[in-house]
């Protein structure tokens, strides 16, 4: 097979990175992808560093043995973590989703003042500030935990009064802040971008690191000179450790197609 037609290893601690797995699909449609959701072990946003670097490595390792090309750490715990460890150890590209989403308010914010909501070990490892006052040390940036979303996102509650109750608690003390871009720095909010919107007004720039993660994958591709050629047909395959049926019925309520083929793999094999 010609290298550049090989698939895109994307991994997850769970179902959550399908939000990037949808923007790759959406905006590379000729890339192929194997998706690997951590099911068994997830959550990773109250674990350790160490934990974390632990599980990334055997995903990659599992990654490799389907031979893919580049690798997306679509966790933004898991970039946040262990991002700087896998790259070194890796000789194909690799790239996170915290990079992406920073760069992007970077360029929107206009006061200088950047929210950012996430899981806790995203929120605790200072990541997201540590690589915006890098580049522009002029920025304040204000981070909020928001443990209870992703929970509710898997249950499917995002129109939902409880989901817009606890959004308004967690949102309260931000909305004081004078933010004028909100990153939404976990797999899961995206899909809460509605919420979060009506919650913090139309001044707020909500950032999608899923979105932004895509783009950023394409050029990188193309640098690289392994961007899949406009003929290739494109393929899914879809592996997880733990309850493949739970995670087929959330990936079939958002993505573009429904899929039958997931496979469970026991990863600590790896
Ligand atoms: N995927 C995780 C993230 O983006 C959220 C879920 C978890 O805690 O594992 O940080």
């Amino acid at each position: 097979m010609d290298y550049s037609n090989a698939p895109i290893g994307v991994f997850d601690s769970g179902v959550g990175g399908l939000t990037v797995a949808r923007e790759i699909i959406r905006q590379l449609p000729n890339e192929s992808v194997v998706y690997f959701g951590d099911t068994a072990r997830v959550p990773y946003g109250s674990k350790s560093k160490e934990t974390i670097i632990r599980y990334s490595r055997q995903i990659v390792r599992f990654l490799r043995t389907k031979q893919v090309k580049a690798i997306v750490i679509a966790c933004n715990t898991a970039s946040a973590f262990a991002l700087d460890t896998v790259e070194k150890e890796l000789d194909i590209p690799v790239i996170g989703v915290v990079k992406p989403g920073a760069k992007t308010a970077i360029e929107t914010t206009k006061n200088k003042r950047i929210g950012i909501i996430g899981t806790e070990g995203t929120i605790k490892s200072e990541l997201y500030t540590k690589y915006i006052c890098g580049i522009d040390p002029e920025i304040e940036v204000i981070g909020k935990a928001c443990p209870l979303f992703c929970p509710l996102v898997e249950e499917g509650m995002l129109n939902d009064p409880v989901t817009d109750e606890i959004a308004s608690r967690y949102l309260k003390d931000l909305k004081e802040e004078d933010i004028d871009s909100l990153i939404l720095g976990c797999t899961h909010y995206p899909l809460l971008r509605n919420t979060v919107g009506k919650i913090m007004g139309e001044k707020v720039n909500l950032v999608n690191p899923a979105y932004e993660t895509a783009i950023s994958l394409g050029k990188l591709l193309e640098e690289k000179h392994i961007r899949a050629s406009e003929n290739n047909q494109s393929e899914y395959s879809f592996y997880v450790s733990d309850a493949e049926e739970k995670f087929k019925k959330f990936a079939n309520s958002i993505m573009p197609f429904q899929t039958d083929l997931i496979e469970q793999i026991n990863i600590e094999e790896y």
